[in-house]
């Protein structure tokens, strides 16, 4: 919505919307994902879309069923036809149909591969289509993962979200392996049926008896199978969850030994998946075998009622023999409807999953508008407040936040635990919107700011930095070989976030990899990194979200300062911060206690004029002395032991590792040195 960016003031106190006029940035109004109505219905929709879908490779999976399915019943009558005209006068002496005999023979390999062919094809299209429907869904769900706002995030575990892109894909499309067979084969139900009627209404109607049986076992089924479904596909998720969080909390089950707990937690969970899928197994076990005996039934039943007509001389007894064997050709649409109609309740039930996620609200509408400018950005809240929903009581997490941030400006956001701080700093990139009132940057409301312009604007470096598994470059980067900035742009961030020597001393330097969340690196090291993939998109507001709590106070300061001397383009860095010689560093405090902004100076105004502040910065300084003291108690056992375990573990470790060892070790000491005299 460019132009039309500063809202009337009046209007700062509501809650805004975002305007309409920013939705034609999405590539179209979606339908909703998740399906209405009657059971039947809902079957139907199912099917529909995906077919839909994938309609080009359905098309052709579909015709190569029909094509079997015409091909099958013509191979009876073609024998019949080749017996009675080719084989029977040959075997009498026919000189004539002798001639014919190889004819006959190319026909019948003709039509053999031919069906062979038509198998093959639908096998291959319907895979394909299967294929491709889950990487539909799959896709689907993980870009709305993506795009769902972090209080969604924090209300679903990670496991649940595993399986909704694995588990419940595969249940939704489970029913997309005997559909197109089905379908194709329908023809053959068509066929044997105009058949039948020719032969005698009375068999055909005892011949089609088992298509309203079928339906009737069917919905007894599902009425039996859903419960089943719905609570095996739950427990699927829970498992992953457990099993997601066990690995998550590695280095707590290990060092706190709770492997045992953990083991029976999983194995509670895994005992209760066991018990329903053998519910499934056994409602299914029901099912199967009777969907199995209903063409058989309908031959009993076709036998009987032949039975009687040939009393009442209604048919021949060869006819009877012929409706018999069209009931076996019509067995087999029966069966792949019924494996149709037993994959429908758990395709349901996955599909209703995906879609809770797909549909799930909150998704925050990218603007339009631009950041236009350079150099760091005004940050202005405006009655800023945040609620969100706690175990179904609404609950205030920030209230009444007014502030304005000048360019360039070095902000400190201080207050205690719980204070609202990371609710507050998250607001400025965006990662979540605000009930009340409004964020601007630069005047432009962040809800007005295309996706990519915030992105690239605005860093912020959370409490926890996440390492990928890839190379030092790629994870400062972020982007793939050749699209992102180049090695000297990214020295340079390394530089200022003080990280540049640890990567130099790598041997493969920016090629290095990094593994799994960065478990090659320090804490702080792993922090600096953080920084420095903030750093290198020169944005123009870094927020730093505790984003220093590893790394020594020298370090921090080193970082900060750093920022502060990048010239007339330097950001507007707001950081939330504890040591008081960092936040001795910024040009303005902002107090915050319980959701509210308590004051905002300087550090040493703030300490003249608010008490609270002044209990904080005494207790931070206080706690920094005791950390610094318990460290330094703690230090030597730490060698102590550490020289222990480098004796045990380095035993067989190549030259250059060892010397790193030794140089990290090295670093510990000094760090945690340095780290007790500045903070004392
Ligand atoms: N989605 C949520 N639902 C309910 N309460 C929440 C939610 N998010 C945060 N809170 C609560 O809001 C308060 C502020 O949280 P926030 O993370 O902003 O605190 P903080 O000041 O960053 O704390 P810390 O210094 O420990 O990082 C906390 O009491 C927290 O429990
Ligand atoms: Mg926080």
């Amino acid at each position: 919505m460019p132009g039309s960016t500063t809202r009337p003031n009046g209007a700062d106190a509501q809650p805004s919307p975002p305007p309409p006029d920013t939705l034609p940035a999405e590539p179209r109004v979606r339908r909703p994902h998740g399906l209405t109505g009657s059971r039947v219905r809902r079957s139907l929709a199912l099917m529909g879309r995906g077919l839909r879908d994938e309609w080009r490779t359905y098309v052709l999976a579909i015709g190569s069923s029909a094509v079997f399915g015409v091909l099958t019943v013509a191979v009876s009558s073609a024998i019949g036809t080749v017996t009675d005209e080719v084989v029977v006068p040959a075997l009498a002496g026919d000189e004539a149909a002798r001639d014919r005999i190889w004819v006959a023979g190319l026909v019948l390999a003709g039509i053999a591969v031919t069906l062979a062919a038509s198998v093959a094809a639908r096998r291959i299209f319907a895979g394909n289509g299967y294929a491709a429907l889950q990487a539909r869904h799959r896709t689907a769900v993980t870009r709305q993962y993506l795009r769902l706002p972090m209080s969604w995030h924090r209300a679903h575990p990670a496991g649940q979200l595993l399986s909704n892109a694995s588990s419940d894909v595969e249940a939704a499309t489970g029913v997309f392996n005997p559909l197109p067979f089905a379908l194709g084969v329908v023809v053959m139900i068509g066929v044997s049926a105009v058949m039948l009627f020719r032969i005698d209404v009375w068999l055909a109607c005892a011949a089609l008896v088992v298509i309203p049986v079928a339906v009737a076992v069917n919905i007894v089924f599902q009425r039996y199978m859903s419960p089943a479904i719905t609570r095996a596909q739950q427990l699927r998720a829970e498992v992953a969850d457990v099993a997601h969080e066990s690995f998550e909390a590695a280095l707590l089950v290990t060092s706190l030994g709770t492997a045992d707990r953990e083991e029976s937690r999983f194995a509670a969970r895994t005992d209760a998946l066991r018990a329903a899928n053998v519910r499934v197994g056994v409602v299914r076990a029901f099912f199967d075998p009777v969907i199995e005996l209903l063409p058989s039934l309908g031959t009993l039943l076709v036998l009987g009622v032949g039975t009687v007509r040939l009393a009442a001389g209604g048919v021949e007894a060869g006819e009877i023999v012929t409706a018999a064997y069209l009931l076996t050709i019509m067995a087999v649409p029966v069966r792949a409807f019924g494996w149709v109609l037993g994959e429908l309740p758990r395709g349901l039930v996955g599909y209703e999953r995906i879609s809770r996620v797909v549909d799930a609200g909150g998704v925050l509408a990218p603007g339009t508008g631009g950041l236009p400018g350079a150099g760091g950005l005004r940050v202005r809240l405006d009655g800023v407040g945040v609620d969100v929903r706690a175990a179904g009581r609404p609950v205030t997490l920030l209230d009444d936040v007014d502030l304005d941030l000048a360019p360039g400006a070095t902000v400190a956001v201080v207050g205690s635990t719980g204070a609202g701080k990371t609710t507050l700093v998250s607001l400025l990139a965006r990662l979540s919107d605000p009930t009340r009132g409004r964020v601007t940057l630069d005047g432009t409301d962040v809800r007005d700011v295309r996706e990519g312009d915030l992105t690239a604007q605005v860093a912020l470096v959370a409490q926890q930095a996440f390492v990928f598994e890839d190379t030092v470059r790629a994870n400062v980067t972020l982007a793939d070989e050749g699209h992102g900035p180049d090695d000297a742009r990214v020295w340079d961030a390394l530089r200022l976030a003080r990280v540049a020597d640890v990567v130099e001393r790598l041997p493969e330097g920016l090629d290095a990899p990094l593994g799994e969340r960065g478990a090659n690196l320090s804490g702080g090291q792993r922090q600096r990194l953080a920084i420095a993939r903030a750093l290198v998109r020169r944005p123009r507001l870094l927020v730093l979200d505790d984003a220093t709590s590893a790394v020594d106070p020298r370090v921090e300061q080193q970082i900060l300062a750093g920022l502060r001397h990048e010239g007339a383009d330097r950001p507007t860095v707001v950081m939330v911060a504890y040591r008081m010689a960092s936040v001795a560093l910024a040009d303005v405090v902002v107090h915050v206690e319980s959701g509210r902004v308590v004051d905002v100076g300087t550090h040493d105004e703030l300490l003249a004029r608010d008490a609270g502040y002044r209990d904080l910065a005494t207790a931070y300084a206080r706690e920094a002395e005791r950390r610094a003291a318990d460290e330094q108690d703690a230090a030597d056992d730490e060698i102590r032991r550490h020289e222990q375990q480098e004796a045990d573990a380095t035993a067989d470790l190549p030259e250059d590792e060892l010397d790193r060892h030794e140089d990290e070790e090295a670093d510990d000491v000094v760090r945690r040195a340095e780290a007790g005299a500045l903070e004392e």
